[in-house]
């Protein structure tokens, strides 16, 4: 079977290598084999490949912290899935064809979700959606500022702050998006600046804005605390520029605002497996009604890893790049 290999860590183009590793094997007691039908390729996969990620296994590694796949045998004394239902996997390294898992490390979801869909259901949707309830308490009408907001997880931060009333301000780098966030629930749109409270704080009729909500870092953080009110909450997720994060201290000491860190992995290790199966349950249902699609961009063979990895690093790409490992989808 074929599997993304990383000959080194460095530029992820020069690195990745697709190659012919030996079969998983049939499962044992309480364990699944899947073919991996689809994979995203995220901004922590490439950092993942830089060698920058918090994990940094021995080499030749294989990244891919997200798939979907059609479970192709399950071991003795598992009943919670069964051959041929699509799952998503909690464990990494999913960059290959065929993947040997604990029975409890795969979720079934919906057959009629769209496979591309759900690629992308296992971390981006969470994050939003933890993001929104697990940073400070908003309830309807509260406002919102977030950048990268064209993102995967910013598009859905717009979905689901809509469906609980939640108002949003989204930063981008470039006004021709507007048009595009508007229509799916954005309340209002800004392109990142110098005078981005101003603005924020016109587009919001000078209402409070309780949580913002960063995936840059650098100044751009320290951009988005400007436009919180006094007391108010920000937390960063991401690091799109490479850079630490800033911050005002006036805004931190004399406005009081807060500044955190969120990693969806430790919000979720806060839940047991029950909970975490019940939220994918739910997104699962958003997913299958169509209410959480995220655009995918260009849809690549396993063989083109390379060429996959270097599209998925462009800007203004209009959607993720995905990899099907097993044929078309
Ligand atoms: N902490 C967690 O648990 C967690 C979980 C999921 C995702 N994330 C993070 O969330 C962020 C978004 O992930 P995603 O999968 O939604 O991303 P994505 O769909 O691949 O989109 C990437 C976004 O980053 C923007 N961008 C790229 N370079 C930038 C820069 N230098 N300055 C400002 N914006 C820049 C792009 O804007 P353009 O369209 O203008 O190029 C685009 O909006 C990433 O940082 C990712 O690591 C974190």
């Amino acid at each position: 079977m074929k599997q993304v290999q990383l000959a080194a860590y460095g530029v992820p183009e020069q690195v990745v290598r697709c190659n012919e590793v030996p079969d998983v094997g049939a499962p044992g007691p309480g364990e699944v084999v899947f073919d991996v039908l689809a994979f995203p390729i995220n901004p922590a996969d490439i950092a993942f490949c830089t060698g920058h990620y918090r994990l940094r296994p021995p080499l030749p590694a294989t990244p891919g912290a997200e798939c979907v796949g059609r479970v192709a045998a399950v071991g003795a004394g598992v009943s919670h899935v069964a051959v041929g239902d699509h799952v998503i996997n909690l464990q990494r390294e999913n960059w290959t064809q065929r993947r040997l898992v604990r029975g409890e490390d795969v979720i079934a979801i919906p057959k009629g979700i769209p496979l591309r869909q759900a690629a992308m259901l296992r971390i981006n949707p969470p994050t939003a959606q933890l993001l929104l309830s697990d940073v400070t308490k908003l309830s309807a009408w509260d406002w919102v500022v977030q950048n990268v907001a064209n993102s995967a997880v910013g598009r859905l931060v717009i979905r689901l702050g809509r469906a609980q009333g939640i108002r949003t301000v989204n930063v981008v780098r470039r006004e021709s998006l507007f048009a595009e966030l508007q229509a799916m629930g954005a309340d209002a749109c800004v392109v990142d600046g110098p005078d981005l409270a101003e603005r924020v704080a016109a587009a919001t009729g000078g209402s409070p804005v309780k949580l913002g909500i960063d995936a840059v870092c650098g100044e751009a953080l320290s951009r988005i605390a400007a436009c919180v009110a006094d007391d108010g909450a920000v937390v960063t997720y991401g690091a799109m520029s490479g850079g630490q994060p800033v911050i005002d201290r006036n805004d931190l000491m004399f406005r009081g605002v807060t500044l955190s860190g969120f990693m969806l992995g430790r919000f979720l290790g806060r839940r047991s497996l029950a909970e975490i199966r019940a939220i994918f349950a739910a997104l699962g249902a958003e997913m299958l009604a169509g209410k959480l699609d995220a655009p995918v961009a260009e849809v690549y063979p396993i063989e083109r890893i390379a060429e996959a990895v270097a599209h998925a690093q462009r800007d203004a790409k209009g959607g993720k790049i995905l990899v099907a490992p097993n044929g078309e989808i």
